[in-house]
């Protein structure tokens, strides 16, 4: 297993929360400021899915590990958007190559229709 820290290097984040440039965990890093990645790497998880600290992807994620006991153990990784291409998409795409992936194996996947609380929506959905 890769020491600790060699996971927040891939990650690009300290497991406490705090950045690698020394940025505490509740600002926003400047990774403009290390267009090198010297601090944190440009294949790292954080710097490639929201690389504008000031404009960060449209999306809400919600992820569940698992482990049924018998070798089966993973993570779900869900996110909530109200644009899939805007959301989801635009950071798979960018997540392409990151460092995390020799770790990650996506053995399936879905694209669900979550309706707002409440009955507007359908009736909304049905004039639209
Ligand atoms: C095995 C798969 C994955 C793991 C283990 C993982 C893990 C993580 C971790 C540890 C963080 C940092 C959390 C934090 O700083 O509070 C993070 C952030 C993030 N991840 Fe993932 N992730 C995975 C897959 C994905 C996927 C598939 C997407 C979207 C396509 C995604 C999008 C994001 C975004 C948008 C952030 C926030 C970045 C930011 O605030 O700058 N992740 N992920």
């Amino acid at each position: 297993m890769d020491s600790v820290g060699e996971q927040e290097l891939i990650i690009g984040r300290r497991r406490e929360g705090r950045w690698l440039d020394g940025t505490p965990g509740q600002e926003q890093p400047n990774f403009a400021a290390d267009p090198h990645g010297r601090a944190t790497p440009l294949d790292s998880h954080v710097r490639l899915a929201g690389p504008e600290r000031r404009n960060l992807p449209p999306l809400v994620r919600r992820s569940y590990r698992y482990d049924k006991g018998d070798g089966d153990s993973g993570l779900i990784f869900s996110c909530f958007q109200r644009d899939l291409v805007q959301g989801f998409e635009t950071v798979q795409r960018r997540l392409e190559g990151e460092s995390l992936s020799m770790y990650v194996l996506t053995t399936s996947g879905g694209y669900f229709f979550v309706p707002p609380p409440g009955d507007g929506w359908a009736e909304a959905f049905l004039r639209s």
